[in-house]
């Protein structure tokens, strides 16, 4: 077998993540590498801390970035906040509130489960029925933007109800994060994680992070070690608290870092406020172009994500056909159905760099073209 150099070919990314990384970014990851205790990328880490809290809306200290994909950043909040004494309600409506239930009941901790439809937002009253009939509950768990379904819950309107009842809030903000409206402390978040890979449009691996000062000293003050040595962030904060006090925890993926500092500079430079309006612009435009092709969206206007939108793939129409078409013929990428949605819907994902005017027509004519063959 001869091996070779691996040349990707240039896709388009328009399914649930990752999304096209700019140019820029790439350009980035292929600077030097230095070490991670070099005062220069320690100078960089701080700026990219400034850079994280403003996309996040935040003031929080305790917010940086956990070197590992999303799934990480959901496993550092369960692990780091949740014993087996607590109660956490969780709310599931799709496949990523079905993994923060499995991180609860890998805790041991008591958990509670808010059921909700597919293809629909978090129901708040459920929560605060269930709230009230369990009032011994301490934490509340949501996924802000249902990446396999399309759909956006309330997170201000959840975490209020949390909040009436002396809960702390988990939150989900993989997709949502620079794609949708997002404060984490106007709404009262106590802990939120990200994915560099959607709407940052950064490359894979990373998860951002940030913890409330309340749930920071629920951290501080457990009496048990953290069951994770890797995920363990008060360890951690070490690594990424100031330049006097840091110290090796694991070595960081300093080209990856290189490359969420330039993605986030562009966030900052276009404005996150534009960058909501912007995704919401292109999936207008999807939306206008789906429906003249005859292809229905699945959640109802006031609960989809503009930055994946999930359509049901019309009668006789063979999904994976299609998809390889695309693929081929177009070198574009939309994503299948997940769980409940296999086989039956699409997701076209406008996340980040992808989220542009040329990339909605190009969609919007490869699928008709597709759909006649
Ligand atoms: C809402 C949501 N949460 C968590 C994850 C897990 O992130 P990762 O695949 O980066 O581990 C994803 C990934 O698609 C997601 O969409």
């Amino acid at each position: 077998m001869s091996i070779q150099s691996f040349i990707p070919p240039q896709r388009i990314l328009m399914g649930p993540g990752p999304s096209d990384v700019s140019p820029q970014v790439l350009s980035a990851l292929s600077r030097p590498t230095i070490g991670h205790l070099d005062p220069l990328f320690v100078n960089m880490m701080d700026e990219v801390k400034v850079l994280l809290q403003y996309a996040f809306q935040t003031q929080n200290e305790f917010t940086m970035a956990v070197s590992a994909p999303g799934s990480a950043g959901m496993e550092a909040c369960f692990v780091n906040l949740i014993t087996p004494e607590d109660t956490v309600v969780v709310c599931r409506n799709g496949v990523f509130g079905a993994r923060m239930i499995e991180n609860v009941m890998r805790i041991g901790a008591k958990l509670i489960i808010v059921d909700g439809t597919w293809g629909r937002a978090v129901d708040p009253q459920v929560l605060e029925d269930t709230l009230q009939q369990n009032p011994q509950a301490r934490f509340v768990a949501f996924v802000h933007a249902e990446t396999s379904t399309g759909a956006l819950s309330d997170a201000k309107t959840l975490c209020d109800i949390a909040k009436k009842h002396d809960c702390l809030t988990i939150v989900d903000a993989v997709t949502s994060l620079a794609g949708v409206e997002l404060r984490v402390d106007e709404w009262g978040i106590d802990a939120v994680y990200s994915g560099s890979q959607k709407c940052l449009s950064c490359v894979p691996g990373i998860s951002p992070l940030s913890f409330s000062e309340q749930a920071a000293a629920v951290i501080t003050s457990r009496k048990t070690p953290v069951p994770s040595w890797f995920l363990d962030q008060s360890l951690v904060m070490g690594y990424w608290s100031g330049q006097s006090k840091r110290s090796y925890h694991h070595t960081a993926p300093v080209n990856s870092l290189y490359a969420l500092h330039e993605s986030l500079l562009m966030l900052k430079s276009e404005g996150l406020e534009n960058s909501w309006a912007r995704h919401r612009l292109q999936h207008k435009k999807l939306a206008t172009g789906l429906d003249k092709l005859g292809i229905e969206f699945i959640v109802p206007e006031n609960e989809r994500l503009p930055q994946l939108n999930t359509v049901t793939i019309p009668q006789g129409v063979d999904d994976i056909k299609i998809r390889q078409y695309l693929l081929q013929e177009y070198n574009l990428e939309i994503g299948a159905g997940l769980g409940q949605f296999s086989g039956e819907a699409w997701r076209i994902g406008l996340m980040g760099y992808t989220a542009r005017s040329e990339n909605v027509a190009l969609c919007l004519a490869a699928l008709k073209e597709a759909l006649t063959i």
